[in-house]
Formats: C-alpha cells, structure tokens, sequence
C-alpha cells in the first residue's frame, strides 16, 4: 500500500472548515480503493499564527513544507485584521513562489444538477491554465515621490522560460482533451507584455500542429465565456488574465464555492499544492454553511495528479450526484449544511465501491 504524506494548512476562515471536510472524503476513498492512504500533517499557519507571532508561517516552514509529498491548503486572509498583502504574500503566494508552482490549473464545467446561471450554458467543459509566478503578480516595482506627485509604478514580467512553460503546459493538456488552445491577450492595448506573449503562443503553438490555436483579447473572452462558454476547450491565460477568468468560471458554474485548482510544481522538484479558487470568505465563516465542494473537487485533482483517475472521478461522481439529490448549501439556493453535504458525498462514495 503506498502511503502519501500531505502537508495541510487550513489557513483561514471557510478553510478551517472545507478542509476536514476534503479530508473526510479523501480518506473514506483511499480506504474504499485499499491501494493508497494518506498521512495528513496539519499546520495552524495563517492569520491567527500571525496575530500570535508575527509572521503567517515559521521561518523555516517553506523547508518543513518540502518534506511532504503534496500540500492541501484551504484558504488565506482576514483582511478586517490583517492587510491581504501581509497574510497573501505571507503564506499562498510565498509557497507557489518559493515551491515553483508555476502553473494553476482551474477547471469549469457544468456539473449535473447544478443549473447555471447562464441562459444557454450548453455543458461547457473548460480548463484555465493560468501562468502562476510572474506577469502582472511580479515583484517589481516602487513608489516614487509624494504627495500629488506620488507614483506607483508596478512591473509586469514575463520570461520567455514562464511564457512557453505556460504555453508548453496549456498545448498538452489540450492534446489528451478536444484540441484546442485559446489564448488570453490584451495585444491591442498593452505595449509588450502582451505582444510578446502572443509571439510565444504562435512559436509554441507550431509545435502542436493538430491543436487548433485562437487568440482572444481578455475582455471579449469575459465575454464569449457567459455567451457561449461550450466553445472552449483549454484556456492559457497571464497570472492576472487567470485569475479573473476563474473566478467567473466558478460564477458560471453556479459558484465560485465549488471550483477547484492546482498548483503545479512541473519539474517535481517540489510538491505541488491543491487549493481552491475561493478565499476564505469571512462572511460566512463560523456557521457551517460553506460549500466543501470547491475543497473536495480540489482534492479529487490531487487523486488525478497522483495517479488515481478512477477514484478521482468517482469523486466528482459523488459531487454530481449530491446536486442531483437537492442537497446544496445556501451559496447554491439549498439550506443543507457543509456536513449535510459532505455526509452525502460520502454516501454515495460507499454505495459506488460496494
Ligand atoms: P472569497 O472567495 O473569500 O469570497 C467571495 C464570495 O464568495 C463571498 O460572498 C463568499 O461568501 C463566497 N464564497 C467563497 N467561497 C465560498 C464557499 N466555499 N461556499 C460558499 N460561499 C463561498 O473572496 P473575497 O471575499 O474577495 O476574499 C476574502 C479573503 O480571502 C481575502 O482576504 C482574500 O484576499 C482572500 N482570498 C484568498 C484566496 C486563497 O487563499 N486562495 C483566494 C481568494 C481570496
Ligand atoms: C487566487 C487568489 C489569490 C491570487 C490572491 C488571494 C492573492 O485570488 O488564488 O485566485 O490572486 O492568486
Ligand atoms: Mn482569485
């Protein structure tokens, strides 16, 4: 039996929720397929950590982080006590940097049971691939002069090496799927990031001569994805372009509750990290009414990275079937509860395995 040792950080708010709740599903699969188990260790950083101590993890947690095989985080921010740039940067964005988990990948699709908000949704299927270290996030910049003359000047970077990664990445996921790559621009208004990042999808692009190619400027792409979102297949997006796009990918859903991601360390040098699109929504924190959906789709993204596929997809199997009963918290129009959720996921699980 092969034993993976996961590293998990609840964070804040919902995350201290979703998480146990992910976890309870995650266990209940491994011991159902009897092939794998996972030794969880958990770690209380975040803003509660940061209120005690001063800073959002130990000095020396990006190197304990490195003894696990993968990471499994919930959410960050408690922006009413501490600034989001102190307690993001502390923590989310100080992992996918130092870890060098370059790539997210941020699935949408309509899910069975689950109505969009969208007038013709027609089953769209869609994965954002969103370059995750650089671009428009980079570290780079300053503010000079004060007063009325004060200017806030913030670099975008993007390396060639980042750019075609994201390419690369975004081409061969579209090789296994329906063969396409759409490409989020802003060419025509963005001086050289923006060209540039077009020449490397083109390059790239002539690598994978059976992929269809469009290129897309990111404002008519928010667009065709609420008109007609069935006609993407992968979408390669800049950090920022990523960003957005996923969150109205969670929208178009029925949720940014249920949508899942991956933060992928590519060379396996380090372990990747699966979180979910949302944050940790102080607004309903504390009162069990989160969705886990979004954490236990995430966690069936890590079964799939790991190498178990079938019970990844009995997983969102389980999801499906879930919405399909009615049994829906509150962000989706139900009255169930995160357990009352979690409780018929792992249901049906059991009744899939029997
Ligand atoms: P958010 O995603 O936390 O919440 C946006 C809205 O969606 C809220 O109304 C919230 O109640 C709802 N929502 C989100 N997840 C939900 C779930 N699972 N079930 C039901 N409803 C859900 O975004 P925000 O309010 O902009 O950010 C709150 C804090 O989280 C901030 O500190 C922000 O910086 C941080 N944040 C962290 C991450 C992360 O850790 N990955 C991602 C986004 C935002
Ligand atoms: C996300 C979040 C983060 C991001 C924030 C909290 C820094 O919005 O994971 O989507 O912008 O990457
Ligand atoms: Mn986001």
């Amino acid at each position: 039996m092969k034993t993976y040792r996961i590293a998990v950080i609840p964070g804040d708010g919902i995350g201290k929720e979703v998480v146990p709740a992910a976890i309870d599903v995650l266990n209940k699969v491994a011991l159902l397929d009897g092939r794998f188990q996972f030794e969880w260790t958990t770690f209380p950083w975040g803003c509660d950590y940061y209120l005690e101590t001063g800073s959002m993890m130990p000095e020396n947690g990006i190197e304990i982080l490195k003894q696990y095989d993968q990471i499994f985080l919930g959410a960050v921010g408690m922006p009413e006590l501490v600034p989001d740039h102190i307690s993001l940067w502390g923590l989310l964005i100080k992992i996918r940097r130092e870890m060098q988990q370059s790539i997210n990948v941020r699935p949408a699709k309509l899910l069975q049971g689950l109505p969009s908000p969208l007038r013709q949704p027609n089953g769209f299927d869609f994965i954002v691939v969103r370059e995750n270290s650089e671009g428009e996030y980079a570290e780079s910049g300053g503010r000079i002069h004060s007063g009325q003359d004060e200017i806030a000047i913030q670099n975008a970077i993007f390396t060639r090496k980042g750019t075609e990664r994201a390419m690369r990445y975004a081409f061969e996921l579209a090789k296994a799927r329906r063969q396409h790559v759409t490409s989020a621009t802003k060419s025509n208004g963005i001086t050289y990031s923006m060209p540039f990042w077009d020449e490397v999808f083109s390059e790239i692009g002539k690598e994978y001569e059976d992929v269809g190619k469009t290129s897309n400027h990111i404002d008519a792409l928010a667009d065709f994805l609420v008109m007609k979102p069935d006609n993407f297949d992968v979408i390669v997006a800049s950090n920022l372009f990523g960003d957005i796009l996923t969150d109205l990918g969670g929208a178009i859903m029925g949720s940014i509750g249920i949508a899942p991601a991956a933060n992928i360390n590519t060379e396996g040098v380090f372990p990747s990290m699966f979180e979910p699109v949302h944050g940790s929504a102080p607004d309903i924190a504390g009162r069990g009414i989160a969705n886990p959906i979004g954490q236990i789709w995430t966690g069936k993204m890590m079964l799939d990275f790991l190498g178990y596929e079938e019970a990844g997809t009995h997983i969102l199997n389980s999801i499906e079937s879930t919405l399909t009963q009615g049994i829906k918290t509150p962000d989706l129009g139900g009255t169930a509860t995160l357990r009352e959720v979690t409780d018929a996921v792992l249901q049906y699980l059991e009744s899939v395995y029997q």
